[in-house]
């Protein structure tokens, strides 16, 4: 709730240049320095896309999931196109968001906090910097903040402008949650929260404000995480979610050892405080054992941390002709034992990350669906689950040891 009519929207000039002097893993090669220079003058002092009071009420929300009042369900595209920003789109992936949304609340005898990997998620990390394509060698598709899809020269050029442009279709995103009474003025049970990977430094560092509290916060979404590819403890990334006042997220995956995971609880949630962190695992399901020491390692360590199951990252295969894929059978395995892994562990086993999309699409194997190239495939980075595929990963989401003392 509004506390006080001062607007939160003075930019950090501090962090800058600290966080421009750390190493940074997927940044991309600005072709331009002086047009890079005057994006991130004009985005530093664009007002704000979320309230300071819009983080807390997230945050305090999560804190509470972290005491078991609440689940999670945390979805949307891999990489969000900012011309399906419209009233129309955000109102296909708010339905999607309950559906599935109410399966996870059946699940866990809970209510559910939604969140949308929505109104920002426009930056990917890849694996390769670079591609061949018809022999010629092209950078990569780094998400619409930085360059477009289409494997040309030109297309591929990161340009500083999609900044702008992804800033004001997070700006149209949020205006449609506002219409569609699920934003700023909705009550925390109807609101839809946003967040999306903070990977882009030239962007998130530019969208730090300062609040009248004093401190920090990340202006472009509620809640950022970091992905399992710039998670190092000593760079960039990590440093910039620590300055911030945001609940906060990191990806963990299969190679993260106990001496990763506490050094990142130590940078991310020093003050052990509910709802701060969230840990997100993605380690695919012939791998999800090597959870079973970090949620040991984080519950002696003190860290109230949310642990949410992403399904999706650990799971991508190829289809024979070459297409990336996720089958369903294997999101639904990793869905299970992860239940069973955190709460044998004495995590807090708090809710689902899946990737999904409310279209008609046909980009993961499973539920009747199969993957070829054509119309039903289309996304712009990691294959989505459609609604049917989506609801039947989610009803995988069943929590016995919530549901015994709900
Ligand atoms: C993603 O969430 O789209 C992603 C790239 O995840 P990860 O960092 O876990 O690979
Ligand atoms: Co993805």
């Amino acid at each position: 709730m509004a506390q006080s009519s001062l607007p939160d929207t003075q930019h950090d000039p501090l962090l800058a240049p600290v966080l421009d002097d750390l190493p940074a893993r997927q940044q991309p090669d600005w072709p331009d320095a002086a047009h890079l220079a005057s994006v991130r003058a004009e985005l530093a002092s664009a007002p704000p896309l979320v309230t300071y009071d819009g983080v807390r009420g997230l945050r305090d929300l999560l804190g509470r999931a972290a005491e078991g009042d609440f689940c999670v369900l945390q979805a949307g595209d891999c990489a969000e196109d900012p011309a399906e920003c419209t009233i129309g789109d955000i109102s296909r992936k708010v339905d999607m968001l309950g559906v599935l949304g109410d399966i996870v609340r059946a699940g866990a005898g809970r209510p559910v906090i939604r969140v949308g990997r929505m109104a920002g998620q426009f930056a990917k990390p890849r694996s390769e910097k670079r591609e061949a394509h018809g022999g010629t060698w092209l950078p990569v598709y780094r998400g619409e903040m930085v360059n477009r899809p289409e494997p040309t020269p030109e297309a591929r050029r990161p340009d500083p402008s999609r900044m702008l442009t992804g800033y004001r279709a997070a700006r149209d995103a949020l205006t449609a949650l506002d219409t569609l009474g699920r934003g700023e003025r909705a009550a925390s049970q109807e609101r839809i929260w946003t967040s999306h990977e903070a990977l882009l430094l030239d962007y998130e560092v530019s969208m730090v404000r300062r609040h009248r509290a004093g401190g920090g916060y990340l202006a472009s979404t509620h809640w950022p995480w970091i992905g399992e590819r710039t998670r190092q403890p000593g760079g960039a990334h990590v440093r910039l979610l620590a300055e911030l006042d945001n609940p906060v997220a990191c990806k963990v995956g299969p190679t993260t050892t106990v001496e990763q995971v506490l050094a990142l609880c130590a940078a991310l949630d020093p003050g052990r405080a509910p709802g701060r962190l969230t840990l997100i695992a993605r380690f695919g399901a012939d791998r999800i054992a090597a959870l079973a020491p970090l949620v040991r390692a984080v519950r002696r360590a003190g860290h109230p941390v949310l642990w949410l199951s992403d399904p999706m990252h650990g799971n991508t295969v190829r289809t024979p002709d070459g297409l990336k894929t996720r089958r369903l059978d294997a999101i639904m395995s990793e869905i299970r034992r992860f239940v069973q892994i955190v709460t044998d562990g004495g995590g807090r086993c708090a809710g689902l990350h899946l990737e999904s999309s409310p279209h008609d699409i046909a980009e993961c194997d499973g539920a009747g669906f199969t993957p070829v190239r054509g119309p039903e495939y289309r996304t712009l980075c990691d294959p989505r689950l459609n609604l049917l595929q989506a609801v039947a990963a989610s009803a995988h989401w069943y929590v016995p040891a919530l549901r015994a003392v709900a």
